[in-house]
C-alpha cells in the first residue's frame, strides 16, 4: 500500500493502517463507518508550515483557512489555535468562526448573495474585512454599518483557470466578483459611500489549481488596477488525489506567489491567502466499511456510504485511490461504488483492490476538503462523524448524526 497520499501520521504498523498512532481497524469499530478520520497533528503542523512559508518570505501577511473546506468550529479551531485567520462565507461559517474564539480582526467574510444578517454580525463583530462581491452588498453595508467598514473589493483576475469548470472562479463569466470591465467604476462608487472603508483588493482564481502560473497570472492581473494596501489573493492550490498527480508544494506555492506579488504590487503591501483543500485536504482520510461484494458483468465492491459523505465525484468527477486495508492477498479489478440509488454514486471504477469481501475496511485519502461539508442525507443516510486521531488517542470531534435528528425537522407526527 503507497502511503504517499495519506496524511503525514498515517503508518503501517505489522500491515495494519494507523492514523495518528491509532488503529484505523479500531478507530472503525468503536465510532463507526462511515467516518472522517482527521490526523489532527498533520493538520496543525500544516497549518503552521503555511504562516511559516508566507511570513518568512513576507512578514506582513496572513494565512485565512478557507472554512469552507472543513466547517466545523472543531477543525477551523484546531487551525485558528496555530495562529491562522479564517475566511468565512455566510452566518453559518461566521458563528462557527465566533465559536472557536479567533480574533474576530483575522476573520473574512465573503459570499455572493449576502444576507442582511449575515453583514450585521459582521459588523457587530468587528471581522478584519467584509469582501464587497457586488453592488448591492455596497448598499447592505452601507444602510447597516453605523461607523466605516474596512471592506476588500472581490475583481475577476480574468484568469480561465485549468480545473473542472465548476471550480473555475476567476474569468469574466463567473457569478463572484466584479468582471474587469467594470472594476474601476466599482471602485469609484465604493469611495462615493462614507459607511465603506475600501482597503484593498480581493482575487480567487478557482481551486484544485496544480498550475502555479495561474495565481502568478491572477496577480499580474491584479496590477493593472490601481495600487492598494492590501491584497487578499484567495486559495485554490492543488493536492494529490491519486498517485500520478502532482501538486506544488507549499513552499514552490508561496514562492512563486510571493514573487509574484513583489514583481507586480510592491514588497509593503498586506497579502492575505485562502487555502482550503490544501490545508485539510491530505490530513483526512474516510473510512467504510464493504457492504457487499457483486460479481457479475463486472465486480462491484459497495461500501457503506457514498455520494451522501463524499459528492467530489459527482460534481467535479474527481478521481479517488482507495485501498482495503490491514489484509494481503491477491488483486482484483474492481468499480468501487457507493450504496445510493445513483450509477453516479461510484468512487472509481476498473480499480485495484486486494481481495475484496463483505466486512472489510476500506479507506480513501485526500477526502479531507469539501466532503463533510457537503455531507447529504441521500437515502437517508446519517452525516458521519469527524474523528481527530492524535497521539494513540481517538477523540470525536463531530458525532454522527441520529436518526431523531434525520427525522426531527418533519412536523408530521408518528402514526402508531
Ligand atoms: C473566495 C475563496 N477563497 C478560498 C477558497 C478556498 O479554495 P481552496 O479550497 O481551493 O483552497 C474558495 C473556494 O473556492 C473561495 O471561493
Amino acid at each position: 500500500m503507497d502511503l504517499s497520499l495519506y496524511p503525514p501520521n498515517a503508518e503501517l504498523v505489522d500491515g495494519r493502517l494507523t492514523l495518528g498512532g491509532c488503529q484505523v481497524a479500531d478507530v472503525a469499530e468503536e465510532f463507526g463507518t462511515p467516518a472522517y478520520l482527521v490526523d489532527a497533528a498533520g493538520l496543525r503542523q500544516r497549518a503552521l508550515d503555511f504562516q511559516e512559508a508566507l511570513a518568512s518570505r513576507h512578514p506582513r501577511s496572513q494565512v485565512l483557512f478557507a472554512s469552507k473546506s472543513f466547517p466545523t468550529p472543531s477543525v477551523m479551531g484546531l487551525i485558528a489555535d496555530t495562529g491562522c485567520g479564517l475566511d468565512v462565507a455566510g452566518l453559518g461559517e461566521l458563528l462557527a468562526a465566533e465559536r472557536t474564539g479567533v480574533d474576530p480582526s483575522r476573520v473574512v467574510l465573503h459570499g455572493n448573495a449576502k444576507s442582511d444578517a449575515e453583514i450585521a454580525k459582521a459588523i457587530e463583530m468587528r471581522i478584519g474585512y467584509i469582501v464587497v462581491d457586488n453592488l448591492d452588498d455596497v448598499a447592505r453595508i452601507s444602510q447597516q454599518a453605523t461607523e466605516p467598514v474596512p471592506v476588500l473589493l472581490r475583481v475577476s483576475p480574468a484568469v480561465d483557470a485549468e480545473t473542472n469548470p465548476a471550480m473555475a472562479t476567476g474569468h469574466d463569466a463567473s457569478k463572484f466578483g466584479i468582471p474587469s470591465h467594470q472594476i474601476t467604476d466599482a471602485i469609484e462608487r465604493i469611495r462615493r459611500e462614507s459607511m465603506l472603508d475600501l482597503r484593498g483588493l480581493h482575487a480567487h482564481v478557482g481551486s484544485q489549481i496544480l498550475n502555479v502560473d495561474q495565481f502568478e497570472q491572477a496577480i499580474a492581473s491584479l496590477a493593472q488596477l490601481e495600487r492598494f494596501d492590501v491584497y487578499d489573493v484567495g486559495g485554490g492550490l492543488g493536492i494529490r488525489y491519486i498517485p500520478s498527480d502532482v501538486a506544488p508544494t507549499v513552499d514552490e506555492y508561496t514562492q512563486r506567489l510571493v514573487g509574484a506579488v513583489h514583481r507586480h504590487l510592491g514588497t509593503d503591501v498586506e497579502l492575505l491567502i485562502e487555502p482550503g483543500r490544501s490545508m485539510v485536504g491530505p490530513n483526512g482520510l474516510t473510512v467504510y466499511r464493504v457492504a457487499t461484494v457483486k460479481r457479475g458483468v463486472r465486480t462491484h465492491v459497495a461500501v457503506d456510504g457514498g455520494m451522501a459523505d463524499n459528492l467530489e465525484v459527482s460534481l467535479y468527477g474527481q478521481p479517488f485511490d482507495p485501498s482495503i486495508i490491514d489484509k494481503t492477498g491477491r488483486v482484483e479489478i474492481c468499480d468501487v461504488v457507493g450504496r445510493h440509488c445513483e450509477s453516479g454514486d461510484t468512487f472509481v471504477a476498473g480499480h485495484e483492490l486486494v481481495e475484496p469481501e463483505v466486512g472489510d475496511l476500506l479507506v480513501i485519502p485526500a477526502t479531507g476538503a469539501y466532503t463533510f461539508t457537503m455531507s447529504n442525507n441521500y437515502n437517508g443516510a446519517l452525516r458521519p462523524p469527524v474523528v481527530f486521531c492524535e497521539d494513540g488517542r481517538a477523540r470525536v470531534a463531530v458525532r454522527r448524526e441520529t436518526y431523531e435528528e434525520l427525522l426531527g425537522r418533519d412536523v408530521r407526527k408518528s402514526s402508531s
